[in-house]
């Protein structure tokens, strides 16, 4: 029997937020972090730490907080002894998809950089400066999965109109081939580097049922009516997320779906890993939790059903 996507979709995002935990370990004695945690002035120790990026330090310090490998006391931030278990299961591994992996060791690499600054040229994480770099991302085998699941959670069809906020390089010719001629699809994104690829896919296909804007998220104010809405990988760079879910949601006729992907704080350990390495791009703010997209609907008012097929999905309809 073929393994549910949920599953591999859950475990990938798991063994992601685990390896970078293991490397925020790996970071933090490199650059002699937690011997100066284990000093007895330890703020005063910190300061000596050869990293000239002391905002990206600060950040550092926050995510072991957050992690629960260091704890606040009257007299500074303190060590925790700690014990991690890597556990090794078959199962998981038969799931993992391995090419993200790949990508994240890039990001890795990137942390000797951005610690001598953020504007370092080989931190590549800008969405049209470094749009290679995300395309490629895009077009991993990680993200076609994702993408079978939007498209099953979310019942695209051919004939289906398909609204998608940061939408990103590769999405556009995926989706807009699924839900063909009958079909509308319009993809969102601020990026002109990424909708320029995401153009040229589209037109090469043919595809003139789908449309590409460049537009901040926040400002959108969708005239249509469609059947779905996708934001995949997108909240954790939007400063109101509020304000893009009230409209994404208004956008959606009755019975429409908004489907949500992303490794959610509140469904998955050690995001906060995950979350100090992809805050290499400047408008990274962190990812959501369900909770507070529930919360967000409930005091907008709006009349839906949540439900959460898989740890990393969030399924809106609209009734
Ligand atoms: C990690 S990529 C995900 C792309 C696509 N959704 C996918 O799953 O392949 C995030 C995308 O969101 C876009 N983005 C980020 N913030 C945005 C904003 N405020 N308005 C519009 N697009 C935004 C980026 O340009 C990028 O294409």
């Amino acid at each position: 029997m073929e393994t549910p996507l949920v599953e591999i979709l859950d475990t990938n995002l798991q063994v992601m937020a685990n390896t970078s935990f293991l490397y925020i370990i790996q970071v933090g004695m490199k650059y002699d972090i937690f011997k100066a945690l284990s000093e007895k002035n330890t703020e005063k120790a910190l300061q000596r730490v050869k990293v000239q990026n002391k905002m990206l330090l600060n950040r550092f310090i926050e995510v072991l907080n957050d992690l629960g490998i260091i704890h606040k006391s009257p007299e500074g931030h303190r060590l925790n002894k700690f014990l991690y278990e890597v556990k090794i299961f078959k199962r998981d591994y038969e799931l993992i998809l391995s090419d993200w992996i790949r990508f994240l060791e890039k990001i890795y690499e990137m942390v000797d950089y951005a610690f001598l600054t953020h504007d370092h040229p080989y931190v590549s994480m800008d969405f049209d400066k470094d749009a290679d770099f995300w395309d490629m991302r895009m077009r991993s085998q990680f993200a076609s999965m994702y993408r079978k699941i939007i498209m099953d959670f979310g019942e695209i069809l051919s004939g289906s109109s398909v609204i998608d906020i940061g939408c990103g390089s590769v999405s556009p010719v995926e989706f807009a081939k699924q839900v063909g001629p009958n079909g509308y699809y319009l993809g969102i994104d601020y990026s002109s580097a990424l909708l320029e690829v995401a153009k040229s896919r589209i037109e090469e296909q043919g595809y003139d049922w789908a449309s590409l804007k460049e537009i901040d998220a926040h400002i959108i104010k969708p005239h249509c009516r469609y059947d779905v809405a996708i934001m995949s990988f997108v909240l954790e760079y939007l400063k109101n997320r509020q304000r893009v879910i009230k409209r994404t949601i208004e956008s959606l006729k009755g019975g429409g779906r908004l489907i949500i992907i992303d490794p959610f704080k509140d469904s998955f350990e050690n995001v906060a890993a995950l979350e100090f390495f992809e805050s290499l791009n400047k408008d990274f703010v962190g990812y959501p939790t369900k909770a507070e997209i529930s919360t967000m609907l409930e005091e907008e008012g709006f009349d839906v059903n949540i439900e959460s097929p898989g740890r990393g999905i969030l399924l809106i309809k609209k009734l």
